[in-house]
């Protein structure tokens, strides 16, 4: 299913709170260099439109969240959401999310890591271009604090088998997929993300797991 269009968002509102481009985010990405503050730091890779940041800064004030997306737009459109909320503890920052796993986030200091519905890339030979790969997987165990969760939800069932295949072998360490249950959605801001709107309006299945890092 095609994307919508995104409007381009006014350059009259002042974004300098809640937007970053990745080049410029701190060298040490982390509560205290983004937020001042030592807050669970939560981050979210491949927002979208920003569902779930908005929803989540709201819902848990005493947490700090990040979101990392790669297409601009939806990068800005994001961030202009949060500050529309008037949100202090969650910032969008646009760029690739996975060289800033790998090079910029201390190991053990991240409260949770979240992915819902990467991007398929369907063809075979493309197939190497998820997000959810070896190095990203090992980041994100890396940088959860003991007693941190990973996130991941999608509605391809293959993308779901393969990643809890190569996540048993490569991190181990963070336990086997335990269920994560969704909301009864009864409006549109129910549900967690604008792809968990879709599929489940589509009627499409939705895979949803979590993994917990022991304490
Ligand atoms: C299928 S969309 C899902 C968006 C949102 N998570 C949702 O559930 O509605 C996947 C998103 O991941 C973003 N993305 C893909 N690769 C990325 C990367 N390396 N770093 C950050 N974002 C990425 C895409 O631009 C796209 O917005």
């Amino acid at each position: 299913m095609p994307r919508q269009q995104l409007r381009t968002p006014s350059t009259s509102i002042d974004l300098s709170q809640h937007f970053r481009m990745v080049d410029a985010l701190p060298q040490q990405v982390s509560s205290q260099t983004l937020f001042q503050n030592d807050a669970g730091l939560q981050i979210e890779v491949g927002s979208g439109k920003g569902l779930f940041l908005l929803t989540a800064s709201g819902e848990q004030p005493d947490q700090n969240f990040l979101g990392i997306e790669i297409a601009h737009k939806y990068a800005k459109h994001a961030a202009t959401k949060l500050k529309n909320a008037g949100r202090t503890n969650a910032i969008m920052a646009s760029g690739d999310a996975l060289p800033i796993f790998e090079k910029q986030i201390a190991d053990e200091s991240l409260a949770a890591v979240h992915v819902y519905f990467p991007d398929p890339w369907w063809k075979k030979k493309h197939k190497k271009r998820r997000v959810l790969n070896e190095a990203f997987l090992r980041s994100a165990s890396r940088t959860l604090a003991p007693g941190g969760r990973f996130y991941f939800w999608t509605d391809v069932l293959d993308y779901f088998e393969s990643t809890l295949e190569l996540m048993a072998m490569v991190v181990p360490e963070l336990g086997p997929p335990l269920p994560d249950v969704a909301s009864e959605a009864e409006h549109d801001l129910d549900y967690r993300t604008h792809f968990e709107r879709r599929s489940r309006k589509n009627e499409i299945p939705v895979y949803r797991v979590h993994f917990d890092k022991p304490s």
